[in-house]
């Protein structure tokens, strides 16, 4: 089929306001908009204001009134629980979403207050935010891997009226109880939460506060239904953190109508998607591939989802996905490189597959980090389907640069995620702040204005939004990300320009780990790098310099300082590594040299500035890297 991508790409660009006006009649709406775009406060954008819609009239009610009642919304596939599997239809996720509503507004919810979910990967985490939606409530999912500083940090942000929370997560190897969390979360936090909702799972129940906690069971049984509350298009769904460079998490917002508008047309259009057919994003509700792909994207499309609570290996085995693509007959399916990567290394010659009947398999998408060419190639050979990268992040909330799988795909070029979606005007700028020439690696920027679903800004923090990703190129926004685009303009994203890194396809601040490494008592300065892992892609290492007089073993305290990151940032930093070092390297200003570690660490060759302070530091971080395993390179 000849691509119709450089045709729509190109309308997209020309006329937006059209193409998006046009892609919203795809969307219920209970008042039409005044204006498509409001660029007048410019670098903020404001899509379809004037308009009013319900998300979880969109994504459930719409879909039982159009005849698509009995079909199976959402399939509950848990291996960590003995391989239960639990179906829920459009119409019983409608009712539990209603009485879910209900119980919040019993609580003296309403609309704009903010609902703190902190849950592992069951449905009543997705009930819970289509019942915040429902009456305009905005919820703010926080992934269960992180710990109590980590979770406090988000409840002062989002100043949460309710929390909800369930009583244990699983993980392949251990049941993780969340009271320890969520009670420690509570007592650090400076804002209390007027109530929590509490969902026991019989794996391992929590003993209830008084007073606190309600239990979610009951709370639905005594519930009167809540029908949907139109919110304006403009008005904040969700919140959700993610890193940055600093250990402050940034509340990313999304609105109701773009948000809406954006995910209807990109399953279609990006994913190939027709309603009635099965999508599968293998993450988690905690990021934000779970927030538009598990949850609102596939269901707004009145596709089906699965929300699967296990990893690709070891729950049971490497033939986990295999099991799930077949037994539920999913199309499309989209994970991040680091599971394939996972089954390679279990199955290297994809033995398990053999076992399955993929016959309704069509194409897999990947993300969350970039795809190495060895893993897309594998994973094609072993699939026999169409393997597509494609980027985008939290803050963007759908696919930035993609092959448009829906619009015709175009040629697939390793290692990269082809090219811009249609509504994204991306360009890599040139160290004059100018779009630079081809096969030139530069800072990857979208001009403005963003298009619909983008973030609209950061939650009640306009002045950092601007700093954060408006400031440094005027009339772009930031992506954080650099890379180059080539002659037949397909992008290649190759690094962060910040101290961001990516770990397992989980985004990580490693200015995060550093503030942490620098509470322990005998930290006098310390750095945290990614070097690169060829299972998660990259691991956090950190390097401290001791106060002076801290003469205890250096295990003992680089033991502590890795129970310290996961006490305070949780397991999902994967901190495992740091070691000391008399000094770190630095620029004659003091900048740490965190680029030139890395290439030691990774063995890339390396030039020394012309600023460092001392060159011989240099020979000193080489040789602590040999004592922990590491090759290290030569400048
Ligand atoms: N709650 C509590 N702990 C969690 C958790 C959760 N929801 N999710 C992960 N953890 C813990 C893990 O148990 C692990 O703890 P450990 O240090 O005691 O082993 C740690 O956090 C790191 O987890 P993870 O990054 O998942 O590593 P892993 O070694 O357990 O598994 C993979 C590696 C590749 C199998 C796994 O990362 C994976 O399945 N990735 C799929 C990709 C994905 O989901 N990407 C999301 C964006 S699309
Ligand atoms: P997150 O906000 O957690 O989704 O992380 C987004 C970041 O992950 C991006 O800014 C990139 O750095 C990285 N990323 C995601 N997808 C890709 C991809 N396909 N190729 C390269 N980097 C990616």
């Amino acid at each position: 089929m000849q691509s119709r991508y450089d045709e729509v790409y190109a309308r997209s660009l020309a006329q937006p306001e059209q193409f998006w006006a046009e892609a919203a009649e795809a969307v219920n709406w209970t008042k039409s908009w005044n204006r498509v775009l409001d660029f007048d406060r410019a670098p903020f954008a404001r899509w379809f204001v004037g308009a009013e819609l319900n998300t979880c009239h969109n994504v459930l009610d719409r879909h039982v009134e159009g005849g698509r009642g009995d079909q199976i919304a959402l399939i509950h596939d848990s291996p960590v629980t003995g391989n239960k599997i639990r179906k829920l239809t459009y119409r019983e996720m409608r009712d539990l979403a209603a009485r879910f509503a209900g119980a919040l507004a019993r609580h003296g919810v309403t609309r704009g207050d903010r609902v703190l979910i902190y849950m592992p990967m069951v449905p009543e985490a997705v009930i819970a935010m289509l019942g915040c939606a429902r009456i305009g409530a905005v919820h703010s999912v926080v992934f269960g891997g992180f710990a109590a500083p980590e979770l406090a940090a988000r409840i002062d942000d989002a100043t949460p009226k309710l929390i909800v929370w369930a009583s244990c997560g699983i993980e392949v190897n251990r049941v993780i109880p969340y009271k320890p969390m969520i009670d420690e979360a509570i007592r650090l936090a400076a804002h209390k939460p007027g109530a929590c909702l509490l969902v026991q799972r019989l794996e391992q129940r929590a003993e209830p506060v008084k007073g606190r906690d309600h239990d979610w069971d009951e709370e639905i049984a005594r519930a009167t239904p809540h029908e949907c509350v139109p919110v304006a298009a403009t008005d904040p769904l969700y919140v959700l953190y993610t890193s940055g460079t600093t250990g402050k998490p940034k509340g990313i917002v999304r609105d109701n109508g773009g948000h809406m508008v954006a995910l209807n047309w990109s399953m279609r259009n990006v994913y190939d998607m027709r309603p009635g057919e099965t999508f599968w994003a293998a993450s988690d509700i905690g990021w934000v591939v779970g927030h538009s792909f598990i949850v609102y994207g596939p269901l707004s499309y009145g596709c089906t989802s699965i929300l699967y609570e296990g990893k690709p290996v070891g729950t049971p085995d490497a033939g986990a996905y295999w099991r799930l693509i077949a037994e539920h007959g999913v199309k499309t399916m989209f994970t991040a490189p680091t599971a394939f990567r996972a089954i390679r290394r279990e199955d290297p010659n994809a033995t398990h597959l053999a076992k399955h009947d993929l016959s309704r398999f069509e194409v897999l998408f990947l993300a969350g980090e970039r795809t190495d060419p060895d893993t897309l190639v594998w994973a094609q050979q072993t699939l026999q389907r169409p393997v597509y990268d494609h980027w985008w992040q939290t803050e963007s909330g759908w696919p930035m640069g993609a092959n448009c799988a829906g619009l015709g795909p175009l040629p697939v070029k390793p290692g990269s995620p082809t090219k811009a979606v249609p509504g994204y005007r991306i360009e890599v700028l040139g160290e004059d702040g100018k779009p630079t020439t081809p096969e030139t690696i530069g800072p990857i920027v979208v001009k403005l204005p963003l298009p619909p679903g983008c973030l609209p800004t950061l939650w009640n923090n306009d002045e950092g939004c601007r700093r954060a990703y408006f400031e440094q190129y005027p009339g772009y926004y930031s992506t954080g990300d650099a890379g180059y685009i080539d002659r037949d303009g397909y992008l290649y994203v190759m690094s962060r320009t910040d101290d961001v890194i990516n770990v397992a396809g989980h985004r990580l601040s490693t200015g995060a780990m550093e503030e942490v490494l620098a509470k322990h008592r005998d930290v006098a300065e310390a750095a945290v790098i990614g070097v690169a892992d060829s299972l998660k892609g990259q691991v956090p290492l950190g390097f401290v310099v001791l106060k002076a007089g801290a003469n205890r073993p250096h295990e003992e305290i680089v033991r502590e300082l890795v129970q310290l990151v996961r006490e305070q940032i949780g397991p999902v930093a994967a901190f495992k590594q740091a070691t000391v070092v008399e000094r770190l390297p630095k620029t004659r200003s003091g900048k740490i040299l965190r680029g030139i570690m890395r290439k030691i660490a990774d063995a890339v060759p390396y030039a020394a500035p012309a600023t460092i302070d001392d060159p011989a530091i240099l020979g000193e971080i080489a040789t602590a890297l040999k004592a922990i395993g590491y090759a290290g390179a030569r400048s």
